[in-house]
């Protein structure tokens, strides 16, 4: 970026600082005199402001307003997005007049998470307790036509909240997938054996999350299958919420 745009007119954040600090020698040793700074990105950097441009190199869920507000009205943002269940989406946003943004998403992108928000956080040797009171039931939905399609998956991150896959493969075609909220203690099991036509599913906790995701998988089927190119997202200073094809259908949870 330095070389095509000068490095006067760039300014890059980073959290830790000897990554921080290894990013400035990197630069400066090999003239660009970017601004390297230590701190937050979720705050951007107002000194910098207003900029053309803002490209997250994290992960986010809850996208940081700051960053429509760092830019001029017209200006892009570039962000990868991330829910607990689809890591992740990328997002294209444009900056409006009032300092909201909205944008589609443009493709995919799996980044790691923003440091100071949750997720990735699901250990199934320390979230499945009480395995011996877990209700037990079957499914026909096979775990992986959830997980492996994207389009599916990100409509399932939309609609269930604070639910962590976490998949072992045990041989070929078999395997346990295990759905963890690590904030109400709630899990799930199944397991998937070759062949079958209906799996073993354990839940445990408040909340039934494997009833959760398959009604969040028939929800975005019964839609007609909606491929991620027609999801988008709106930031504004109050929250954020996404929206399939335009503002008028909004999702909620
Ligand atoms: C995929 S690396 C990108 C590194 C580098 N900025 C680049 O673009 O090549 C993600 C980086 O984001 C940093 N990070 C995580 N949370 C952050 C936050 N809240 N503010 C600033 N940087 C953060 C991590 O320390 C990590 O170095």
């Amino acid at each position: 970026m330095a070389e095509r745009l000068g490095a006067a007119g760039i300014t890059t954040v980073e959290v830790d600082p000897r990554v921080a600090e290894d990013a400035r020698t990197a630069l400066w040793d090999n003239g660009y005199d970017v601004t390297a700074v230590v701190g937050d990105g979720a705050l951007g950097h107002p000194p910098g402001a207003p900029y053309d441009r803002v490209i997250a190199t994290v992960a986010t869920e809850r996208v940081p307003h700051a960053w429509a507000a760092q830019t001029r009205p017209g200006g892009r943002v570039l962000v990868p997005w991330a829910t607990d269940f689809h890591n992740g989406a990328l997002v294209a946003f444009e900056v409006a007049a009032d300092g909201t943004m909205r944008g589609r998403i443009v493709g995919h992108a799996a980044f790691v998470r923003l440091r100071g928000q949750n997720g990735g956080h699901a250990s199934p040797a320390r979230d499945v307790r009480e395995v011996d009171r877990a209700r037990r039931s079957f499914t026909e939905l096979r775990p992986y036509d959830v997980l492996d399609e994207r389009d599916a998956s990100l409509a399932v991150g939309l609609k269930v909240p604070h639910c962590e896959p976490v998949v072992r493969r045990h041989s070929e075609g078999a395997y346990t997938l295990w759905l963890v909220d690590p904030w109400s203690g709630s899990w799930a099991d199944l397991k998937h054996a070759p062949g079958a036509g209906r799996f073993p599913v354990r839940q445990s906790g408040d909340r039934s999350l494997w009833d959760e995701v398959e009604a969040a998988y028939r929800w975005w089927n019964d839609l007609g299958r909606p491929t991620t190119g027609r999801w988008g997202l709106t930031v504004t200073p109050e929250g954020q919420f996404a929206w399939l094809d335009d503002e008028d259908h909004r999702i909620d949870r």
